[in-house]
């Protein structure tokens, strides 16, 4: 239903640029697109009379506004059957006690599908209108999660997992079999038929896949012209082993097989050398921060501030279940305490960290408006799909939250613009998030 909302209504347009209407507006059409944003509606109004004729009119409360859906960049949706759960060790002990065990277990169509509806459902509820999700090895389950996607309304990119080699036995595919689930997989996700649905190739990451493997991956982003999506630099164990295995850096392995382009994001990059943030910016490569994950998972502390000055586009993810929390809220306030922390150590130069070499008192932490940019419209940017998401700009779909501060605790005074965002990233949850659009359809109404 053509709609316009009135009242405050916020965005970004940059890393560095947040705009807001306080009691604007912001029109839809239709077919769920933005065809009017800004300050004064009748002004709108009597310039667009055709547009604005059929408009069902909202009015939001002096406590709510508009803002863009959650973009997380990283999520791996059978692990939400753990979340919470087992974050007692380092990466590569905490993938072969809980991770590998737990994944296998999604050869069970039943339990596959249990477990995708509920993580598609917590997403959603948690503000999550894009998703870049890793599934497992498995062909079946891998497109019930697409399915479930689909069937709830979010937009999303889904990966079938590809691992042939150190992996256990009872969760390992040969190349073959991986290659041909691959391409049976993004064959399956194309006859769903949705707009908001896309298939994205995902190799595990390097130690998981032999070079050949990974070449093949590479080969067939390329002939379909795919989004690619793994991990990189999260772990110090990790990187000597894959440095150890490839004779080359973590990126370069990558490289090699053509993984690294343009529809690329790779998650983390905790560790990476100046010369690998150097490669990712060649290529066009963008970079999931995973502040949540990093630090349950002890892995590091990622400088993204290093990252965007280099010219690296960022977004956010929760990397469930190396994160504890589905939400892009909570890893959206964690990247900013990881930011504060970053400065400490920087200006004290405490050695041994990996981060802090030299004293940088120049170092600028991180904002809540930039956190918030790296939350919506720079997650949509990291998964090239910011051309029709991750902000208000006209012509892009409507996908959007609708927030309410006053929900479980009234402000004791009314608070401005600046106030009521700052206020909902500093102390808001899910209950907050009263109605979530995604391409104009309400998917969510009232806290569930
Ligand atoms: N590296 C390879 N697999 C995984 C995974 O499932 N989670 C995280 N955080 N890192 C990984
Ligand atoms: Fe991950």
């Amino acid at each position: 239903m053509a709609t316009v909302f009135l009242g405050t209504v916020v965005h970004t347009k940059s890393f560095s640029e947040f705009e807001s209407f306080e009691r604007g507006f912001l029109a839809v059409d239709d077919a769920g697109k933005i065809i009017g944003v800004g300050q004064d509606y009748h002004a709108w109004a009597s310039s667009n009379p055709a547009h604005a004729k059929g408009l069902t009119e909202v009015q939001l409360s002096d406590y709510q506004f508009l803002m863009p859906g959650f973009v997380d960049c990283h999520i791996h949706a059978p692990q939400f059957a753990q979340v919470g759960l087992g974050l007692d060790m380092p990466l590569l002990d905490w993938l072969n006690t809980y991770t590998f065990p737990l994944e296998a277990k999604f050869s069970n169509q039943q339990f596959a599908q249990q477990v995708y509806q509920s993580v598609v459902e917590a997403t959603l509820r948690c503000g999550t209108t894009l998703a870049s999700y890793f599934a497992t090895n498995h062909l079946e389950s891998t497109l019930t999660l697409a399915r479930e996607a689909v069937r709830q309304g979010q937009r999303a990119l889904v990966g079938k997992v590809c691992s042939n080699c150190n992996s256990p036995d009872f969760y390992v595919e040969t190349a073959e079999e991986s290659v041909s689930a691959t391409l049976a997989f993004v064959e399956g996700v194309r006859e769903l038929g949705s707009p908001l649905v896309m298939p994205t190739i995902t190799p595990r990451f390097a130690l998981s896949c032999s070079k050949e493997l990974l070449k093949s991956l590479g080969d067939i982003a390329k002939r379909f012209d795919l989004h690619i999506q793994s991990h990189i630099s999260e772990n110090l164990a990790e990187i000597e082993m894959v440095k150890g295995i490839f004779k080359t850096s973590y990126a370069g392995a990558y490289d090699e097989a053509g993984l690294l382009t343009n529809k690329t994001v790779m998650a983390h990059g905790v560790h990476l050398e100046d010369d690998e943030v150097a490669l990712l910016k060649v290529r066009g490569c963008s970079v999931a921060h995973c502040p949540t994950s990093n630090t349950m998972l002890s892995s590091g502390l990622c400088d993204v501030q290093r990252l965007v000055s280099a010219g690296v586009s960022v977004g956010l993810g929760t990397d469930v279940s190396g994160g504890n929390s589905v939400s892009i809220q909570d890893v959206l306030l964690r990247a900013l305490d990881v930011s504060k922390h970053l400065d400490f150590f920087k200006k004290q130069n405490i050695r041994g960290t990996g981060v802090a070499k030299t004293q940088d008192f120049n170092y600028d932490q991180l904002k809540y408006k930039q956190a918030l940019y790296l939350a919506t419209l720079g997650g949509a940017k990291a998964l090239s799909l910011d051309q029709v998401t991750g902000n208000f700009a006209l012509g892009k779909d409507f996908d959007a939250l609708l927030v309410d501060v006053s929900v479980v605790e009234k402000p004791l005074r009314r608070l401005s613009v600046d106030e009521l965002v700052e206020k909902f990233i500093y102390t808001g949850s899910d209950r907050n998030i009263v109605e979530v659009f995604v391409a104009g359809k309400r998917i969510k109404q009232g806290y569930q």
